[in-house]
């Protein structure tokens, strides 16, 4: 068989142990793979590239894709399905492995539906899609926050300060609550769970009082101040999601005002998604990638991988994308447990 491999969306640590898991299971079966750049852009423009054994020899310890990625929507594209087919008739391509979030997968299930033979592998740093305990990319980016937490406590309780910390995460706050609880945030704010100033100035003056001389404070980007949510433009892209960025600074200004201690904000940004994956997505990519592969070759389309209790899994498509998984009120309530 000749089986494509594309990496779609924003990129998380683990990529390529899914393209190398791919490459080394689909081997031993004899099939040919070939990436795609530029996730599905790649498809239409039919951007190819090799990925024999040796160009993915111990590529799981790097991050990124050396595919490459974009937000491309090929149903945003004139007759872009069809685009797709044509392509995929022209390469030759028997199969398509698509490694992605919701979008990305969203994408495969569509070409499912019209008759692609589609396997889709669960990414996200959001680590916010459905039908899979984890998905890789998470475990690296809360170790990012959790170590950025860690640097801000010594800076915090030397100036006396409190530091408002923005984590990635659109709609889910996983990667606030998870890194927020390793790092010893005093405060965590997630889009999840309606939050008000009383509450978080409340616990900040708390700790003051108690003889605390520095407060840490985790906020989602995602999350809303009374009810609005802060973007850094009005652009969309082509899935339709805002810009999101700036919550820290709004909230650092307004914590500062209100409670009149000296506040300054951090945006991590970019740097939870860069640099190499953890131990932990090094292997779950593979376990997915090696899964990936062996559902192509059984001709088990229209599925998605996915880790369930330990166990690599194969579950329809549609499981993935349905709904978003967001944080259950307990988790919250749990962590709550710590404010202060
Ligand atoms: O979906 C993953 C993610 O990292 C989100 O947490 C974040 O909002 C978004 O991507 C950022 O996207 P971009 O890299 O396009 O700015």
């Amino acid at each position: 068989m000749k089986i494509g491999i594309l990496t779609g969306g924003g990129d998380a640590p683990g990529l390529n142990a899914v393209i190398r898991g791919v490459v080394v299971r689909a081997s031993q079966g004899n099939h040919e793979v070939i990436g795609l750049e530029m996730g599905w852009k790649g498809v239409l423009e039919k951007l190819t590239h090799p990925l024999s054994l040796a160009e993915v020899e111990d590529i799981h310890r790097e991050g990124g894709t050396i595919l490459g990625s974009s937000r491309t929507n090929l149903f945003k594209i004139e007759n872009g399905p069809e685009k797709a087919f044509q392509s995929m008739k022209e390469l030759g391509l028997d199969a398509l492995v698509a490694v992605g979030g919701e979008d990305t997968l969203g994408v495969a299930k569509k070409l499912f539906d019209m008759g692609a033979k589609t396997v889709g592998v669960p990414k996200t740093i959001d680590n916010d899609l459905n039908a899979t305990d984890y998905t890789f990319g998470f475990d690296t980016a809360i170790n990012r926050v959790m170590e950025a937490l860690d640097r801000l406590h010594t800076t915090a309780k030397s100036h006396h300060r409190c530091i408002v910390v923005e984590v990635m995460g659109r709609h889910a706050g996983w990667m606030t609550l998870y890194g927020g609880m390793a790092g010893g945030a005093h405060v965590i704010i997630i889009p999840e769970v309606k939050t008000t100033m009383d509450e978080i100035c409340g616990v900040i003056e708390a700790r003051r009082k108690a003889g605390k001389v520095y407060s840490l404070v985790a906020v989602a980007e995602g999350a809303k101040i009374a009810g609005e949510e802060i973007t850094r433009s009005d652009k969309k892209d082509s899935f339709g999601h805002v810009i999101l960025g700036g919550i820290a600074e709004r909230l650092a200004k307004a914590i500062e005002e209100k409670t009149g201690i000296e506040t300054r904000h951090a945006v991590l940004g970019h740097l939870q998604r860069g640099g190499d994956p953890s131990a932990f997505d090094r292997v779950l990519g593979t376990r997915l990638g090696v899964k990936a592969a062996e559902l192509v070759e059984a001709g088990n389309f229209g599925k998605m991988v996915s880790l369930q209790g330990g166990n690599i899994v194969a579950v329809p498509l549609e499981a993935a994308v349905a709904s978003l998984k967001t944080v259950p009120r307990d988790q919250y309530e749990l962590a709550k447990l710590f404010f202060g």
